[in-house]
């Protein structure tokens, strides 16, 4: 069966890499967190004291760096690798969510980012989640969705899912972090979190995640029967519309 790619979009903490997840373990897809990797970013600049305005260092760890994703055998999950090393749970923390939008402003950094997520996707077969994957990382992707919640819901879920880890961060101060977050992805000049005008929109404040999966599955079929009715048509037989 032809193999497509599937880009989801959206706010931090709506369920995007959950709902990707599971779209891309149903279809035995890839999956991609290009979150991960901009947080993989700050980590390795931070871990090393770069300024994010330092561009001379900032280009020669964008050379350094090697990022991958590894699955782990136990959990089945794709985890971020760093210079080798799994660095999971490290990029999730909150001093990373605090500093990553203002690493991901930078343009050598997204052009870095964009070009890798380009070449994970080119053989198509892989969900990628992000901020800009429908509108520069893969503008001609089959399916598309933008995914968006009330702020407080994404908090509340980001604060459950930060607990799980042992970390306790009041709700305000998240709700505060993605705000800000919200508003530095989306003012900024490279590549700004929006929606892309074939993408559909997906608010999932009063969704569960079995809801979100199934609705981007139906998005998945519509678009594989159209491909197939179009590839019909092209071969001269009959098209099934
Ligand atoms: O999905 P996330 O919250 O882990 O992403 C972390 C940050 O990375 C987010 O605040 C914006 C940035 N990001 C981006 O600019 N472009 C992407 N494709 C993915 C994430």
């Amino acid at each position: 069966m032809r193999k497509i790619v599937i880009a989801i979009d959206g706010y931090s903490s709506c369920g995007k890499s959950t709902t990707a997840k599971a779209v891309a373990a149903e279809l035995g897809y890839a999956y991609i967190d290009t979150g991960a990797m901009y947080r993989a970013v700050t980590l390795y600049l931070l871990e090393r004291n770069i300024a994010f305005d330092d561009l001379p260092r900032i280009e020669q760890a964008l050379h350094d760096i090697h990022i991958a994703f590894k699955r782990n055998r136990k959990t089945g999950r794709n985890e971020l690798c760093l210079d080798g090393v799994i660095r999971e749970d490290e990029i999730r923390q909150m001093r990373i969510s605090n500093s990553v939008s203002e690493v991901s402003v930078i343009p050598a950094v997204r052009h870095t980012l964009v070009r890798q997520q380009q070449r994970m996707g080119r053989k198509r077969g892989v969900v990628m989640d992000g901020r800009d994957i429908g509108t520069t990382v893969f503008p001609d992707a089959e399916v598309k969705v933008f995914m968006t919640a009330d702020v407080v819901t994404r908090a509340e879920r980001r604060q459950q899912e930060l607990a799980a880890k042992d970390e306790h961060v009041a709700l305000e101060d998240i709700v505060e972090n993605l705000r800000k977050r919200d508003h530095i992805d989306s003012t900024r000049a490279e590549s700004p979190l929006r929606r892309a005008a074939d993408a559909v929109l997906l608010d999932t404040t009063h969704m569960v995640i079995e809801e979100q999966v199934d609705f981007v599955l139906e998005r998945v079929s519509a678009s594989l029967f159209s491909l197939a009715a179009l590839g019909n048509d092209q071969n001269g037989r009959e098209a099934v519309v």
